[in-house]
C-alpha cells in the first residue's frame, strides 16, 4: 500500500480518544484511520506507571500491525506515562501525544481560577507538574483528580443524576463566580461537557485538547509528505480490547 493511504491510528484506554479522532476526521475527512481502545484494561488512571506504560505500547504494537503511518495517543494517562519511550522506540513515527490543555485557557486572560479535571495518575506524574509550574505565576491553577469519572462515560453515560450528583460533588466549591475555564485533561470528558456546563453555568469556558492534538498530527504527517491526497471519505475502523459488540456499538455513537 501506498504510505500515504495508510491508515492513522489512534488509542485509548477505552473509548475517550473517539473525541480526539472526531476532530481529526473533522480536518482530514479523506484519511483512514484505526482505533484501539483498551476498555478491557481501563482505567488507567489509577495504574501505575509501569503498568501503564506496558498497556500503552501492547496498543501501539497492535497499531503498527494494522501498518499505521503515524500514532496519536489519545489519552492523557498514557502519554503522560509513556510518550517519551514511545519516541525513543519509534524514532521515525510521526507520533503525537495530548496533555492539559492549560495554554490556551491561561491565555483567555479571565479573572478567576482555571480547574483541570483529569485522572489521579496524570495529576500525579512530573510531566503535570511541570506544565503547572510554567504557568502557576499566570494564574490560580487548581487540579482536580476524578477517580470514577471515564467509567461513567465508558458504560455509555453522558448525562442523568448519578453523573451530576459525581459532578457536583467535585465541583461542589466552585461556579462561575470564582472559575475563569475548565480543562478537561482526560480525553473521555468531554463527553461529559454538557453536563460539566450545566453545573459550572455557561460562562465558565470549558476547554479540551482535542483540536489542538488533530492539528498536530496533521502538521506532524504533512512535514513527512504522509498526508492522503484522496479526495474521497477515508475509512475508520474500530476495535476494542473487551471484543464485545456493546463497546464497538457504543464507540460508533459516540463518534457520530
Ligand atoms: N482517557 C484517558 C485520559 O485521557 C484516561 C481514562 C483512564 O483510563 O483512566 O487520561
Amino acid at each position: 500500500m501506498d504510505n500515504n493511504n495508510k491508515p492513522i491510528g489512534f488509542l485509548d484506554s477505552g473509548v475517550g480518544g473517539l473525541s480526539v479522532m472526531k476532530e481529526a476526521i473533522k480536518i482530514m475527512p479523506n484519511e483512514n484511520y484505526i482505533y484501539f481502545g483498551d476498555s478491557k484494561n481501563a482505567p488507567y488512571g489509577v495504574k501505575s506507571t509501569k503498568e501503564i506504560r506496558d498497556l500503552t505500547f501492547k496498543a501501539v504494537e497492535f497499531l503498527i500491525s494494522k501498518g499505521i503511518k503515524g500514532l496519536v495517543v489519545a489519552c492523557n494517562t498514557a502519554t503522560s506515562a509513556a510518550v517519551r519511550e514511545l519516541r525513543t522506540v519509534y524514532p521515525d513515527m510521526p507520533l503525537v501525544g495530548i496533555e492539559p490543555a492549560i495554554k490556551p485557557a491561561v491565555e483567555l486572560g479571565r479573572d478567576g481560577k482555571i480547574l483541570i479535571m483529569a485522572t489521579p495518575m496524570t495529576i500525579k506524574q512530573d510531566k503535570f507538574k511541570l506544565l503547572l509550574d510554567k504557568y502557576k505565576d499566570k494564574a490560580e491553577i487548581v487540579p482536580i483528580p476524578c477517580a470514577g469519572l471515564m467509567e461513567f462515560i465508558e458504560s455509555g453515560v453522558l448525562d442523568g443524576i448519578e453523573l451530576e450528583y459525581y459532578l457536583k460533588e467535585k465541583l461542589s466549591d466552585y461556579s462561575s463566580e470564582n472559575v475563569s475555564s475548565v480543562v478537561l485533561g482526560c480525553t473521555h470528558y468531554p463527553f461529559v461537557k454538557d453536563s460539566i456546563s450545566k453545573i459550572l453555568g455557561k460562562n465558565v469556558e470549558v476547554i479540551d485538547g482535542g483540536e489542538g492534538t488533530a492539528r498536530e498530527i496533521k502538521r506532524r504527517l504533512a512535514e513527512k509528505n504522509l498526508l492522503n491526497t484522496n479526495t474521497t471519505k477515508g475509512k475508520i475502523e474500530i476495535y476494542n480490547s473487551l471484543g464485545e459488540d456493546k463497546i464497538i456499538d457504543l464507540s460508533w455513537k459516540l463518534l457520530s
